[in-house]
């Protein structure tokens, strides 16, 4: 099946079998492998990309159904500099392997966002406000996002931050 939507600002049109997964779209069809591919059973969020805005696991949605939309990966996140968010994982030391790190950082980004707006309509993590947030809430909006090397407190210490960063 033929299908057109846009990653990280680029449009992509491919031809695909109607059962390849968004994530391996992603991953070996366009090149992006920031995606990680952990589980592929919706388990563990290491693929989760921003489609129209709203985080999801790209391993349980095929890409056929994501005609026509905009898709942001970990890959688009970052400017000439990385992004608020980023650079705190790395004040944080919010990581140890690595492997979960894209699917957290895009499920927090579209998270904050959640929390922010309402429903999202863009893809920033440059807020337009503060978003205060409780480590109890936190935890259960990221609770998605496991992190087999268990970074959370670096994980929770970037995303607070940079939550109530203005
Ligand atoms: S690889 Fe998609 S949720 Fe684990
Ligand atoms: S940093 Fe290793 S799984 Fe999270």
């Amino acid at each position: 099946m033929k299908l057109s939507f846009t990653v990280n600002g680029t449009e992509h049109t491919l031809d695909l079998d109607s059962r390849v997964t968004l994530l391996d779209a992603l991953r070996d069809h366009l090149g992006l492998s920031g995606s990680k591919k952990g589980c592929d059973h919706g388990q563990c969020g290491a693929c989760t990309v921003i489609a129209g805005g709203r985080r999801i696991n790209a391993c349980l949605s095929l890409a056929v159904m994501h005609d026509g939309d905009e898709i942001t990966t970990v890959e688009g996140l970052a400017g000439p500099e990385l992004s608020a968010l980023q650079q705190a994982f790395i004040k944080h030391d919010g990581f140890q392997c690595g492997y979960c790190t894209p699917g957290q950082i895009c499920s927090a980004v579209a998270m904050l966002r959640e929390v922010s707006d309402g429903w999202p309509s863009h893809v920033s993590d440059s807020l337009t406000g503060p978003v205060r947030l409780s480590r109890e809430e936190l935890a259960e909006r990221m609770s998605g996002n496991l992190c087999r090397c268990s970074c959370y407190p670096g994980i929770n210490a970037a995303i607070l931050e940079t939550a109530e960063a203005e």
